[in-house]
């Protein structure tokens, strides 16, 4: 290493200086921006601590006010007012303030909630050209969403709720590529929706509620990612709207729907809430909606649904608020909603049921007229004539291919209460998995960069190591501590004075890089911290004597001891193999560090080329990425490898990015097929043919699925959670980039294949006592959706 001081050295400092000062220059005129918002804002309480001395990316977030830097840039910024914040004195100008905002224009994530802020919405904002998450809610914003906005393609969540918005939404809502969460609840927005909106493939969230939306809701059984659906307080109707079955929030209430429940509802197996109430929906009422797997909130009050209930009827035993009132019901209560356990709460009064303590009507009231579904006269509730059964046979009718459905399931279903006889109904999916995931879920969603706040836990600072450290770790690079070839070089295992154990990478440079480029290389380097990467600890510089570039680099890296992902699956001999618990969490543990690749810094590291072999398992087993695409420019691996094989190139540098994610999705999606199937992997081929086999059994049932998977899983294993990963395995392993799952749909539905597979477990252990397998009951549960 060059020791004295080399006259070039000197300009190598005083280009670092000048760079500093540049930085600085930069931070400078963004501290002015936020100046001049507290300025625009009247000073506010909120932002007193803020003054021409404040140093904004070291300051203490809270609840009400955040700044986050990169860098020197500000990417995110949060202020959050009081709930009753009044309005913005006269003199407020929103478009100064929309002007002094995007002088900020790195900004990434913005939150200006409850700041009496008034105006129409500048178009201006659309200049924040990175913007992903943008929550205005609770101001008082009024007009439409400016035109401009279709330009925000990284946008994923936008939020608006609690303003005063009003006319049409805007039919470009589609340019908006990214978006995941929709939410414009309590505006004065009408009109219908356009069509538009059912191609937001990505939607996840989308809230309407409390506007005055009319009309006909689009198709939405594209949106197969849509989770969240809340339109209700509208005047939407008169169709029961079309929509994808991995729904897990539904509210229609309060709306103007008045057809019949469409019998797919029996196939939604995610969903948790159901709210059809204060509508005028007619038919049949659906029993089996009582015992969805998922199911916690059903209501269904203030409709004409009509039918016979019976006492032997079952219910998911998680359904905690049931309200069937003012329906047009007959027969008897079903027994399992009697359970008077605490926290339940089952309302049915309004009806003509019998022998309940709730107030009901007489019988002939619930006999009035036999409906068809959509032919609907004026007045209905005149006539009385009791045909409730030809009224069903109609309702089957026009709801034609999906009565079959509802037919088989309800054959299915009686078998197997018979089956069942006096077994407490089926315990589906347990509440934690009920209750915990979706929240967390949508919170990640909004929040995806807030991974960029997470450091790895534990480790040391990163720093500079001398040449002499690095000999004396690995005793001078003696035979016994090398490890094997890395993708950029030797790996050696090493020790270091204070006794820990780190990998040591040896990287030969090929060109000439100065220590300055390549200071700035490993500064991208120190920041690759995360709980799923093997992060690096520090490096060391050998530098050639003459011009004192850079001739090597020792990279330093936190040591993982327990060995490769692949020797825990398909080596089975030597270890134990992982159980599917681990499995799935290790393979949560894979995405979530390629999340924080690609959106933790910036720029996203990607193109990973990831192989089953560069996952490693921790003492605990977390699994961990190494080998990932080092940002050493020349040693940069093959950036554009694996893209579309139709080769298109997209012009945008956006898409390009996407596109390149997409080459780490195939590779994860590989990975998964490992960890699925328990075996090795060699070339592409095999990998069609077993995608292709995943497929297939996908669609052949449980007996197909389980007879592929890895035999020392596929026992022991929940045949739903199985089924999503293999789910998850074939989108990711699809030709074209394009049409592979994002990171956060891949995370989604790891979590959802853990989940249900952990409560299954949970339930599995704790009813020890009932007959027959556990699998038994839930068999039925996902056969007939197949079908929907
Ligand atoms: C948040 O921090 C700011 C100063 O940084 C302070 O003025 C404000 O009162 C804090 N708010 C809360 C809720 O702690
Ligand atoms: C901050 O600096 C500006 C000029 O750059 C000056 O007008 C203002 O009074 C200063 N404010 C404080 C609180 O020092
Ligand atoms: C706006 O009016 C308030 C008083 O209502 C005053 O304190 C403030 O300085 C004015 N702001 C501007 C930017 O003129
Ligand atoms: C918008 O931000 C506020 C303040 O952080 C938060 O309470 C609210 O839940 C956010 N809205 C949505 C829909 O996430
Ligand atoms: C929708 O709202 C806009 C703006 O408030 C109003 O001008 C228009 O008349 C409304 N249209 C309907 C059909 O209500
Ligand atoms: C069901 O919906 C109605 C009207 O929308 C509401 O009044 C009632 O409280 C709801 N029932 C439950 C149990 O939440
Ligand atoms: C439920 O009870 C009714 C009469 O009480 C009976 O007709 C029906 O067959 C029973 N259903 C099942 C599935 O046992």
């Amino acid at each position: 290493m060059a020791k004295e001081l080399h006259p070039s050295m000197l300009l190598v400092l005083v280009t670092i200086f000048l760079s500093i000062s540049d930085s600085e220059q930069l931070q400078s005129s963004q501290s002015q921006a936020l100046l001049r918002i507290q300025e625009l804002l009247n000073f506010p309480a909120i932002l007193s601590s803020w003054n021409n001395n404040t140093d904004f990316c070291n300051t203490e977030p809270n609840s009400s006010l955040t700044v986050e830097c990169y860098e020197d840039t500000i990417t995110q910024l949060h202020i959050i007012g009081n709930k009753k914040a009044p309005l913005r004195p006269r003199n407020f100008s929103i478009k100064s303030f929309a002007t002094a905002l995007v002088k900020l224009p790195n900004l990434k994530v913005l939150t200006l909630v409850s700041l009496g802020i008034w105006g129409p919405l500048p178009g201006t904002i659309s200049r924040l050209s990175s913007l992903e998450i943008l929550n205005m809610s609770s101001n008082f914003l009024y007009g439409g969403i400016p035109q401009e906005f279709s330009l925000l393609s990284n946008l994923q969540t936008f939020i608006l709720d609690d303003n005063m918005f009003a006319g049409r939404l805007p039919d470009w809502l589609d340019s908006l590529a990214a978006l995941t969460v929709l939410s414009l609840k309590n505006n004065l927005f009408n009109g219908s929706l356009p069509n538009s909106l059912g191609s937001l493939e990505t939607l996840r969230v989308l809230s309407l509620s409390h506007n005055h939306f009319y009309g006909v809701v689009p198709d939405l059984s594209r949106l197969t990612n849509l989770q969240v659906l809340e339109l209700d307080d509208n005047a939407f109707g008169p169709q029961f709207p079309r929509l994808g079955n991995k729904l897990v929030t539904l509210t229609l209430s309060n709306n103007k729907f008045r057809s019949g429940i469409p019998a797919e509802l029996n196939s939604y197996y995610q969903l948790q809430r159901l709210d059809i109430s204060s509508n005028s929906f007619v038919g049949p009422f659906q029993p089996a909606l009582l015992s969805l797997p998922s199911i916690t909130y059903l209501n269904i009050s203030g409709n004409e649904l009509r039918g016979m209930l019976f006492e032997n009827f079952s219910c998911n035993s998680e359904l905690e608020q049931v309200d069937l009132s003012s329906n047009l019901l007959t027969g008897s209560l079903p027994k399992c909603l009697l359970s008077d356990s605490k926290g339940k709460t089952v309302k049915y009064a309004e009806n003509c049921l019998e022998d309940t303590n709730q107030n009901q009507h007489p019988l002939p009231s619930c006999h009035t007229e036999a409906l068809a579904v959509g032919i609907l006269p004026e007045r209905r509730k005149h006539k009385q004539v009791s045909k409730v059964l030809i009224s069903l046979g109609i309702i089957g009718g026009s709801l034609g291919g999906v009565s079959l459905v509802a037919l088989i399931f309800f054959l299915v279903r009686r078998r197997n209460v018979k089956n069942k006889t006096k077994n407490p109904p089926t315990r589906s999916i347990s509440e934690n998995a009920a209750s915990g995931y979706t929240s967390k879920l949508l919170s990640d969603a909004r929040y995806i960069s807030q991974t960029m706040k997470m450091g790895s836990v534990g480790l040391p600072t990163y720093r500079t190591f001398s040449l002499e450290e690095i000999e004396s770790a690995t005793n001078n690079f003696e035979t016994a501590s090398f490890m094997g070839e890395g993708s950029h070089g030797q790996i050696y295992r090493g020790r270091l004075k204070n006794g820990s154990l780190v990998a040591i990478k040896c990287i030969k440079m090929m060109k000439s890089y100065s220590t300055q480029n390549m200071m700035q290389r490993m500064e991208l380097i120190s920041k690759l911290r995360h709980p799923h990467l093997v992060s690096a600890l520090g490096h060391c510089f050998e530098c050639n004597l003459d011009d004192s570039s850079v001739s090597r680099i020792f990279l330093v890296f936190e040591y993982i001891p327990n060995g490769t992902l692949k020797s825990w699956i398909s080596d089975g001999h030597y270890r134990q193999s992982l159980n599917w618990t681990q499995r799935i969490a290790a393979a949560i543990g894979v995405a979530k560090g390629i999340q924080f690749l690609h959106t933790g810094i910036v720029p996203g590291v990607y193109s990973n080329n990831l192989q089953v072999t560069d996952v490693l398992l921790d003492q605990n087993l977390v699994a961990k990425i190494s080998n990932y695409n080092l940002p050493l420019s020349s040693n940069m691996r093959k950036v554009k490898h694996k893209i579309s094989s139709s080769g298109s190139k997209s012009t945008s540098s956006n898409k390009s990015v996407k596109l390149e994610d997409k080459s780490d999705m195939y590779d994860f999606g590989v990975i998964l097929l490992e960890i699925i199937l328990g075996r090795t992997i060699k070339s592409r081929n095999d990998v069609d043919a077993l995608r292709d086999l995943l497929q297939a059994s996908i669609v052949a049932g449980d007996e197909a699925r389980r007879s592929i998977a890895d035999a020392a899983v596929s026992k022991a294993c929940l045949d739903q959670s199985l089924k999503t990963m293999m789910e998850i395995c074939v989108r990711c392993l699809v030709r074209e980039p394009a049409d592979r799952p994002s990171i956060e749909d891949i995370l989604w539905n790891l979590q959802f294949a853990a989940q249900v597979h952990d409560a299954w477990r949970g339930d599995s252990q704790s009813s020890e006592s009932s007959p027959g397998s556990p699998l038994e009951p839930r068999r039925f549960t996902f056969h007939y959706q197949y079908r929907g």
